[in-house]
């Protein structure tokens, strides 16, 4: 599972299709060798040796970036600028009155919100909460229950200003986390977008489970009733403007600690600031990855600290590309399964022969450039085919960043070529605030993740049982560094468990070493098991190769020591199935071509093909499938908070289905 299957579905319109013009006159090769020679392009200057992009450490078995003079990590870039309220400071300072935040009503152009407006709401924000009893230290926990808005950031910024930590909640966590979240951070108030969020926690507080719950601010209207029934269980419900009108300035200017958040800086100058590459003041970010997730605000933070924009979607995945067109964002944060989907729809978008063979050329001809190091988006190629497709993204793109999952080699170096722009790859988690390697801006090559940021070291341990040593560079990857985090939140046996006793943070994937320095993540730690004849199986890689079919939006792959094939359960993808059915002939609802054997077995065969593709040994393909027309889920408990599948519990869930497809003596 990626973050992108947190959102609900995108139709992309038709948008990715190739320029109309394609024909190329003989007359027109003259003026196509003047026009090369003036765009001749400059290949970009790489920070390091590409084919040294990390060095080993001294006394330690770890490596650490190229770029850093000796083994001392980089902990700040700007002194003056270490924690995340520093970062905005530094944003402000740059940029004034310049514009911050963007906003956008339906079929209307972004309005911004400047930079001094931003902070001095934060801080009248951040009194008003105060006055409402928050205690100005980082053990004060404030949540946040919205979509991304502006008003997100600015309630952030409010609790930054005055040290205190934001906890943000989201939909799919489900009930039961949400509620153990809350007391567990003590958390008093609650700020929320609608009605509707804020009465699933008056609910809570009702039942009697969060009794610590006394205040929820809104940022929209809500109804006299819902006020009523709030302050029935003692919860008082205000509004945003509010709290900043009535109650903030009262006690305005009385505290301005500076809350510690320094790990924030650490990961973010060593992303940003790899020798050649940097954020602009007049870059522009569009923010609709979860903000809950570690990955969406540090790419703001990192906005904020240039001083540059950050626009929002209108909060409907549906519109998300018309957002974009309108943006004309020069950053472009993205999740693989949405570059998955965009690299489907220009290639559907090719049906005659030609131009499929005009596309391939093209590509192969922007390739060619890519590996020499120039990224451009005004080559012939690019007015003459690519055209269209930069322009569906706005036509500004200078750069993307993709991360929370592996992205197939092809569909990114393909996507290099139409797109024009620099894409990163990063790795990394949460606990190491989002990053810990990243790819090397003039490294065009795929296949890994690239080498350790400047601010963290990375070593691969042993893993015994799953034949990975460390002394041919390939083991569990561990991390540590300024930026990886100090434990979860008064749970010291889970923290032992991710955190050892010298601060290695233990990942769970594992890694190999390449030539070069950089980093390939090619397994995931202890789910392993043989099959009857003796084959070792890693599940999930084989879940990420399934994950490139169409009709799959997740998948599970089973089996054990007692049979001698895999199975999978397999939750087609709402958005697409239906059609991708019916162009196959099967019509129906989607529930029930889930239930159709000949729909199971046109699915099984798009996912032997794509496993064929891949290379995946006959063993390793599955030989029978349960199509299941519910997502996995935080809230039905078969995902983890961050979205890694709870194999136990998935098998156990679906112990009957697994069952009858073993009972049934496939092939
Ligand atoms: C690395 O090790 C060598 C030899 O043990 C030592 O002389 C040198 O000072 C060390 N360098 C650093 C940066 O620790
Ligand atoms: C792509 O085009 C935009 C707008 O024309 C430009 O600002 C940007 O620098 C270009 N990117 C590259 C990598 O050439
Ligand atoms: C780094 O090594 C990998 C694996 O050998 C290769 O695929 C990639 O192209 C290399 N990258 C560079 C920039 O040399």
């Amino acid at each position: 599972a990626d973050l992108w299957s947190l959102l609900p579905s995108l139709p992309l319109s038709s948008s990715f299709s190739l320029s109309p013009s394609s024909v190329l006159g003989l007359g027109a090769l003259a003026s196509i060798t003047a026009y090369w020679l003036v765009t001749r392009p400059r290949p970009m200057r790489p920070p390091c040796d590409l084919k040294a992009q990390s060095v080993a450490v001294n006394v330690s078995e770890a490596r650490r970036s190229a770029i850093l003079k000796d083994d001392t990590l980089l902990e700040f870039y700007y002194d003056d600028t270490r924690t995340a309220y520093d970062m905005f400071q530094r944003g402000l300072m740059i940029s004034g009155s310049g514009p911050c935040l963007g906003f956008r009503k339906p079929g209307q152009p972004y309005e911004w919100i400047s930079y001094t407006e931003v902070a001095e709401q934060a801080q009248v924000l951040g009194s008003g909460l105060l006055a409402k009893g928050c205690q100005p230290n980082p053990e004060q926990f404030v949540g946040i229950y919205a979509q991304n808005r502006p008003e997100w950031i600015i309630s952030e910024l409010a609790c930054y200003t005055y040290s205190m930590a934001v906890v943000p909640l989201y939909d799919t966590l489900g009930l039961e986390a949400m509620v153990h979240i809350l007391n567990l951070a003590e958390i008093s108030v609650v700020i929320c977008d609608r009605e509707e969020k804020a009465a699933s926690l008056l609910e809570n507080k009702e039942k009697g489970t969060t009794p610590k719950l006394s205040c929820l601010v809104l940022f929209n209207d809500f109804s006299q009733a819902f006020v009523e029934r709030a302050k029935s269980c003692e919860v008082e419900v205000l509004k945003l403007e509010q709290l900043m009108v009535s109650w903030g300035f009262a006690v305005c200017r009385c505290l301005n600690l500076i809350c510690p958040l320094c790990f924030f800086c650490s990961f973010h100058f060593s992303f940003f600031s790899q020798g050649s590459f940097e954020i602009q003041q007049d870059d522009v970010s569009i923010s609709y990855l979860p903000l809950a997730h570690m990955f969406e605000r540090m790419i703001q933070v990192s906005m904020f600290c240039y001083g540059a924009r950050v626009g929002f979607y209108q909060g409907d995945i549906s519109l998300l590309m018309d957002d974009i067109k309108t943006l004309k964002p020069t950053f472009f944060p993205v999740v693989p399964r949405l570059l998955n989907r965009i690299y489907d729809k220009i290639l559907g978008s090719v049906t005659s022969p030609f131009r499929r063979a005009l596309l391939n050329y093209a590509v192969k001809r922007k390739q060619a450039e890519l590996s020499s190091g120039v990224v451009r988006n005004n080559s012939l190629w690019d007015k003459l085919v690519f055209n269209k497709i930069q322009e569906s993204l706005g036509g500004n793109l200078r750069f993307a960043l993709t991360a929370s999952a592996p992205i197939s080699p092809a569909v990114l170096s393909f996507l290099r070529a139409t797109l024009g722009c620099l894409i990163f790859e990063g790795y990394g988690q949460t606990e190491c605030t989002a990053g810990c390697t990243f790819s090397m801006p003039g490294d065009c090559s795929t296949g890994h993740v690239g080498a350790p940021l400047p601010c963290a070291m990375v070593k691969v341990v042993d893993i015994p049982e799953m034949n990975y040593y460390a002394k041919n560079g390939e083991g569990e990857i561990c991390i540590r560094g300024p930026s990886v985090f100090r434990g979860y939140l008064r749970d010291p046996e889970k923290t032992a468990e991710a955190l050892d006793s010298d601060g290695w943070l233990h990942s769970g994937d594992v890694g190999q070493w390449l030539q070069n320095g950089t980093l390939r993540i090619i397994d995931r730690k202890k789910h392993i098991f043989k099959l009857a004849q003796g084959e070792y199986i890693a599940p999930e890689k084989i879940e990420n190769v399934y994950m490139r079919c169409v009709p799959v939006l997740q998948v599970f792959v089973h089996g054990d020591s007692l049979q001698s094939y895999l199975i999978g359960i397999v939750v087609p993808d709402p958005e697409v199935f239906v059609d991708w059915a019916k162009d196959r002939g099967f019509v129906g609802s989607y529930e029930e071509l889930c239930q159709n054997p000949d729909v199971k077995k046109a699915v099984l065969e798009d996912m032997s093909a794509v496993g064929r593709e891949a290379r995946l040994n006959s063993f390793e393909q599955v030989k029978d499938l349960y199509l299941h027309p519910e997502m996995f889920s935080v809230a039905n408990g078969l995902l983890t908070p961050t979205l890694k599948s709870r194999r136990a519990d998935i098998r156990r869930h679906f112990q009957e289905q697994i069952s009858s497809m073993y009972s049934k003596k496939a092939n």
